[in-house]
């Protein structure tokens, strides 16, 4: 039930940190360190690759999920839109994994992956939150996210649940093949859940953002550089499905090849600067738009923050970054729904869980 919040999707971005929380205990053993079935660590251990297949929100995930597990584990990582792999399979490696990625376990586009990829004998996990679900059923192996129901069609808490999860089976793999990766995943996952808390009761700063850049305009960019740029997808989709407002996400080093002459004056550019690695770069995309218009509203993070930026956001792990940058982008997508008289739960054309290819 949604108690006393105007709207499912905002309590259920409001359950993130407390989510968050409940991850990292159903994840930790007696000893308090993280751990995942043997069996999925002993598949993991024998592939040669991993393909990660999903749709919307949870596609998204998965491009964050590649760069945890490539950069913690080691294991080198194909992510595929499922509706494509399926006429699109690329070639595959000798040993493939194959994880479906998927709130509800029931959509079909990535079913019918699962049901290709079995006939050929390859092994699969699905991350989901609903056990039982058809996707879990039909898969060798399950991780739950542990996020409770989500019924708001735009999915938020799923999404920071996926990315959790992806992060422990990333560390735990990479625990189980020796790797010394010199932070504890539970302590900077912690982190994760108090910075979240505290951009929860940020609302009015999101809510003032979204009245200022959204409330009439016709369309609006994210851009961003590695993983600020996949957040910036999540974000574009967030905005697009429940407020119509036509959004893009962009690499931040795309602009120039294109997507700069749709820039006007005054048209929004959300830039998300949170990774000190591309901090120098997406500053100066967004310099390349702003002198040719653009009204830019930059977030950032602490000990990264400049003069201009819109909202600083607590500093957390810079690899677990999306886990929190993504937060704002939730809620300016939902302040800015409401300012436009949209059914923020009940997006028009949208289905929650979809069911048809
Ligand atoms: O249940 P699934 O995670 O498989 O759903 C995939 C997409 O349909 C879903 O993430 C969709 O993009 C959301 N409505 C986005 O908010």
């Amino acid at each position: 039930e949604k108690g006393t919040y105007p709207h499912y999707m905002l309590k259920e971005i409001d359950e993130q940190p407390l989510v968050t929380r409940k991850i990292i205990q159903a994840y930790q053993n007696d000893n308090n360190e993280l751990t995942i079935d043997a069996d999925i660590i002993q598949s993991v251990n024998d592939t040669d690759r991993i393909y990660i297949i999903a749709c919307g929100t949870s596609y998204h995930a998965g491009l964050v999920g590649k760069q945890f597990i490539e950069n913690m584990a080691g294991i080198p990582v194909e992510v595929h839109v499922a509706s494509e792999f399926s006429y699109n399979m690329p070639l595959l490696s000798e040993k493939p994994l194959f994880i479906f990625i998927s709130q509800s376990g029931e959509t079909a586009d990535s079913r019918s992956v699962l049901v290709q990829v079995k006939e050929l004998g390859h092994r699969s996990l699905t991350i989901t939150n609903v056990q039982g679900s058809t996707l879990s059923r039909e898969a060798d192996y399950t991780l739950l996210l542990h996020a409770g129901p989500e019924i708001a069609v735009a999915s938020t808490k799923a999404y920071t649940a996926q990315l959790a999860v992806l992060a422990i089976f990333a560390n735990v793999t990479a625990a189980s093949k020796g790797k010394e990766l010199g932070f504890d995943l539970v302590q900077e996952l912690g982190i994760v859940a108090t910075s979240m808390e505290a951009l929860c009761d940020s609302k009015e700063g999101f809510e003032d953002i979204a009245r200022e850049y959204l409330a009439t305009t016709r369309n609006c960019f994210f851009i961003g550089r590695s993983l600020d740029y996949y957040v910036g997808l999540e974000g574009a989709l967030k905005l697009k499905e429940i407020s119509y407002i036509q959004a893009e996400g962009f690499a931040g080093g795309e602009l120039k090849h294109g997507t700069i002459a749709l820039i006007e004056e005054g048209t929004p550019v959300v830039a998300l600067a949170t990774q000190e690695s591309v901090n120098l770069s997406i500053r100066g995309n967004v310099k390349e738009v702003a002198a040719r218009g653009a009204n830019p509203c930059i977030i950032s993070m602490k000990g990264l923050e400049e003069e201009d930026d819109r909202f600083v956001l607590p500093e957390v792990n810079e690899m677990l970054t999306p886990l929190i940058s993504v937060i704002p982008l939730q809620l300016i997508s939902y302040y800015a729904a409401l300012h436009r008289d949209c059914d923020v739960d009940k997006p028009r054309n949208l289905a929650k869980s979809v069911t048809v290819e």
